[in-house]
């Protein structure tokens, strides 16, 4: 979910090294990373909710609409205190709601499902300042203190980490932001140096090497995938990892946008030489494209446009289709099968959506972007292997392996004896399109995603990793 923010520039934020993307096979012990799988909750109106949280008005009503994508199970405090956590590479903080706020105690309990916070109950809980104050586009956000307390996810336990508590509160659900610290609203808003949020105090406390985290989300029909904090996964994809520079906004670098070059359906070539930035946004539950792109993909796949819904529609059978989707980045390509981009659909009273002679119909997974960024959300990422190195201000990409449970967890490190894994994209092309549509005011924030994965017990293969609680924890000792 877009992120509301004024941007106030924090000397010393900006990391200026760019090594590349470095990755070790630990002799001395299991790879220090940290990893859980992430759990995919059904979106009965993927459309509605994705057009909710792009929109920029105030829109109070959509959190009823938002469907979760991926989440996780955490704990804050001593005692611990439960939690489940939308997890969100678009922005940058985790906040929590406290039990005593207007919206947790109002009707019905709206928070009672996800868990809340009580700084009151926790022995370890330390008091920062009051100007934690997250805003989104549609409305809803939170306000209150920024504290430090101990929190624990995926089996591993941070001693202090920096969090905001919703005193005040429009979203029942709290948000795991693991964005660009200068997304952070102490950053934009209060204007204040930037904090260590989870993944770059994992690197302080010395969980993981680096600022890095691959997502693995798998396939349309299978709800876990997995994030690994500090490693990637080789069994996960085919062929290596091609690494791509992120683009910067007005010079900073504040989201995971990459250049798109070319987009094909099979031998057709829709778009090429193009030099189009787009987000990866796994909050995102659709694709979407320069509308150009769209009505050519549409042309081809004969998918039916509905301007009211702001999305085109195919036949079922559609699925079935062999041709792929193929988007290039300057050079490595990503496949996406016909039947990741034909979700099935329901009328707003959960009917199935059938013409009148009896065909199913079916949403198709890419939309228009209009006068917006391009989006990449989950109808591309299912197919992809992404690893978001904050540290190096790098995407590396690879084609998924769908519903593989074999596994290999390789530690990404930043030192120069180790070994090269990912090989950066020769020629990477800069992005001229899609990128100065905002300033940096707007830019520093507006990242999005509202995903979230979910703790769930460790996968059954864990192949030479030392699997530590419910979660994946490794440590080298
Ligand atoms: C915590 O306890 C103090 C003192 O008992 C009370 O004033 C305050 O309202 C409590 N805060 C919360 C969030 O419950
Ligand atoms: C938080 O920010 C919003 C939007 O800028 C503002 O309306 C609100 O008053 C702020 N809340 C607090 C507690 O400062
Ligand atoms: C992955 O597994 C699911 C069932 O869990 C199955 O429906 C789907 O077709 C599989 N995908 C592939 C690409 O094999
Ligand atoms: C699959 O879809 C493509 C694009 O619409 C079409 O050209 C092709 O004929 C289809 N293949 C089959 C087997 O239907
Ligand atoms: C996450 O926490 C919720 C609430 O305690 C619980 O119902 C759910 O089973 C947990 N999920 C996993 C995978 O641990």
């Amino acid at each position: 979910m877009k992120v509301l923010s004024t941007f106030a520039f924090a000397a010393g934020l900006l990391s200026t090294f760019s090594d590349a993307l470095y990755l070790q096979r630990r002799t001395d012990g299991p790879p220090k990373v940290v990893g859980f799988p992430v759990q995919r909750k059904n979106v009965p109106n993927p459309l509605l909710r994705d057009r909710l949280r792009r929109r920029t008005g105030t829109v109070q009503a959509s959190l009823q609409n938002e469907a979760t994508l991926y989440f996780a199970n955490g704990t804050l405090g001593t005692p611990a205190q439960s939690l489940r956590l939308h997890l969100d590479t678009g922005s940058s903080d985790l906040w929590v709601n406290t039990p005593t706020s207007v919206l947790c105690k109002s009707r019905g309990s709206p928070c009672a499902s996800t868990g809340t916070y009580s700084a009151n109950l926790s022995s370890t809980y330390s008091y920062i300042a009051s100007d934690f104050n997250i805003s989104y586009v549609d409305g809803s956000g939170a306000s209150g203190d920024y504290v430090t307390d101990t929190f624990t996810i995926g089996g591993t336990s941070l001693s202090k980490l920096q969090f905001g508590i919703g005193y005040t509160s429009s979203s029942s659900e709290g948000i795991l932001g693991i964005g660009y610290q200068i997304n952070e609203v102490q950053v934009g808003r209060a204007g204040k140096a930037a904090y260590n949020n989870l993944p770059a105090q994992l690197v302080a406390d010395g969980v993981i090497q680096s600022n890095a985290f691959s997502l693995w989300l798998n396939d349309l029909d299978a709800s876990t995938g997995s994030i690994l904090f500090g490693g990637i996964d080789t069994e996960k994809f085919e062929g290596t990892l091609a690494t791509l520079p992120v683009q910067k906004e007005s010079g900073y670098y504040a989201e995971f946008l990459i250049t798109l070059t070319g987009v094909s359906l099979g031998n057709t070539v829709i778009a090429s030489n193009q030099a189009q930035a787009v987000l990866l946004d796994s909050g995102s539950s659709l694709t979407y494209l320069p509308n150009s792109i769209t009505e050519a993909i549409y042309e081809q796949v004969s998918a039916q446009y509905s301007s009211s819904d702001g999305a085109a529609f195919v036949p079922c059978s559609l699925a079935s289709n062999t041709t792929t989707l193929d988007f290039t980045f300057s050079s490595p390509t990503i496949s996406i099968p016909m039947s990741e981009l034909v979700i099935p659909a329901t009328s707003s009273d959960g009917r199935p959506l059938v013409e009148a002679d009896g065909t199913k119909i079916c949403l198709f997974g890419i939309a228009p972007a209009g006068s917006s960024t391009p989006v990449m959300g989950d109808t591309f990422i299912r197919s992809a292997y992404l690893v978001y190195d904050l540290a190096n201000n790098e995407i590396s990409i690879a084609q998924t392996k769908f519903n593989t449970t074999a596994t290999n967890v390789v530690e990404i490190t930043t030192g120069s004896s180790a070994v090269p894994d990912a090989t950066a994209v020769a020629n990477s092309v800069a992005a001229s399109a899609g990128i100065g549509s905002n300033n940096v005011a707007n830019a520093i924030g507006t990242s999005t995603s509202k995903g979230a994965a979910q703790k769930t017990a460790a996968p059954v293969s864990l192949g030479a990793m030392a699997a530590v609680g419910a979660g994946m924890f490794y440590a080298a000792m």
